[in-house]
């Protein structure tokens, strides 16, 4: 019988910083359900590749956390927090939902779409700001909102996310 190549292990990806953190939420779970970590080591991963994943490091994680590769892309493509493509340096993350929407969320959007010259989902040519539609970010008593970074800006106004985006280098 042929033998199949071993796959090329991919842990070298995940550098000592991030395994140092996603331990920490491994030792939160039993020892045979360290796949409990795998959101928040690909939010992890994520942060240490600038923003985004690769099919590499979801790999990696797999490998880490003992679990099957399709068993983490699952993970990576259902929730809206993970990217797969490269995403600007600031994502900007907006909520369209009911609250924020009845709250003025379109005018949000329109300004953010006007002043970065992007639609949503896309990226600016200097990859500084990136625009995403999201589901309610549990801020809805400030709405409208939006969220970078860890960051959450409320009760937005025009005026206030110029402010915002004139701030950020
Ligand atoms: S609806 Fe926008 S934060 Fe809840």
């Amino acid at each position: 019988m042929m033998m199949q190549p071993r796959p090329q292990s991919k842990l070298h990806l995940i550098n000592d910083a991030s395994r140092e953190e996603i331990d920490g939420w491994v030792a939160k779970y039993p020892a045979d359900q360290k796949r409990g970590a795998v959101m928040s080591a690909l939010r992890i991963v994520q942060d240490q590749n600038d923003g985004s994943l690769t099919a590499d490091l979801m790999d990696a994680v797999a490998e880490y956390l003992g679990m099957q590769p399709i068993e983490v892309y699952e993970v990576a493509t259902f929730y809206s927090m993970y990217e797969l493509k490269p995403v600007g340096r600031h994502k900007i993350c907006v909520c369209t939902n009911i609250s924020c929407l009845l709250c003025g969320s379109e005018d949000v959007v329109a300004h953010l779409q006007t002043r970065l010259g992007i639609g949503l989902g896309e990226t600016t040519a200097d990859g500084k700001f990136m625009l995403k539609e999201v589901e309610c970010l549990g801020a809805c008593v400030d709405a409208p909102m939006f969220q970078i970074g860890n960051k959450y800006y409320e009760k937005l106004t025009p005026e206030k996310i110029d402010a915002i985006l004139d701030a950020l280098d």
